[in-house]
């Protein structure tokens, strides 16, 4: 399997700091933020990779990860995003790299120690989330699971406000090669924004998308609060 890291966008609720780098450049303890979510790719034994950034920093990034082998990827291709549309915008340019297979794709200001090796190594078609009971739902998006069987989801409702349970759809996922037609059918939602919770409805109104539930740390690198957590969670990792 492929994988794709997510790293768009203007990374504006962390201004100051992202005016003079890409977010996802940042230091987490020891590292650049983007190591995380290659290190939980590379584990899981993907070892072709996309990174879809943009933005004024772009460039950054080949400074950092320049052909990918100091961490261990074989082959790492680049590309970029026009504006900052959203996620599902930023994934569709992964389309020719998938190459009609299936794909992992993080977000790159997520982090984990999670180790999705076994989910790669088993999905066969549809799609997959990973869930993670967080302190703050209405950040995120949100399962509504089926009355009769809380093994499925019915659907994902985007930083509800009032939201009825504490797990958060996090970051990671994993999709078959429909992913990019159910991009297409996708329309701006009412932040301007091409939702990859739209894109993960579809795969949950036909049925067709899985989870499974975190076990271990997991964080977005988005906020403030949330940086200084991921960076004290590793600090202590590595020590
Ligand atoms: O972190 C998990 C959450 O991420 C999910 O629970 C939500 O369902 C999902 O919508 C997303 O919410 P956020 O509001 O946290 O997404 P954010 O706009 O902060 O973007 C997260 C990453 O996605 C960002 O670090 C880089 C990438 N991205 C984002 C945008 C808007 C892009 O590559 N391009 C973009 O245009």
């Amino acid at each position: 399997m492929k994988g794709v890291i997510l790293a768009g966008g203007l990374g504006t609720r962390l201004y100051p700091l992202t005016k003079v780098t890409n977010k996802h450049l940042l230091p987490i303890f020891d590292k650049p933020m983007i190591f995380y979510p290659i290190n939980t790719l590379v584990r899981a034994g993907i070892d072709e990779i996309m990174v879809v950034t943009g933005g004024p920093h772009c460039g950054d990034f080949l400074g950092v990860l320049k052909n990918g082998n100091e961490l261990k990827i074989k082959h790492l291709e680049y590309a970029y995003q026009e504006n900052e549309g959203g996620i599902a915008d930023a994934l569709r340019l992964a389309e020719d790299f998938a190459d009609n297979g299936n794909i992992a794709v993080i977000l790159g200001d997520n982090t984990t120690d999670f180790d999705i090796s076994s989910d790669v190594a088993n999905f066969k078609e549809g799609a997959m989330v990973f869930l993670k009971e967080v302190p703050d739902p209405e950040r995120f998006g949100i399962p509504v699971f089926d009355k009769e069987s809380s093994e499925k989801i019915l659907e994902i409702l985007e930083k509800p406000k009032d939201p009825q349970n504490n797990f958060a759809v996090t970051g990671l996922y994993i999709y078959d090669n429909k992913v990019f037609d159910f991009i297409r059918e996708n329309k701006p939602s009412e932040r301007g924004e091409m939702e990859i919770t739209d894109v993960n409805n579809h795969y949950a109104r036909s049925g067709n998308l899985g989870y499974r539930t975190i076990d271990g740390f997991w964080r977005d690198a988005g906020t403030f609060e949330t940086l200084l957590e991921a960076n004290i969670f590793w600090s202590k990792k590595k020590g």
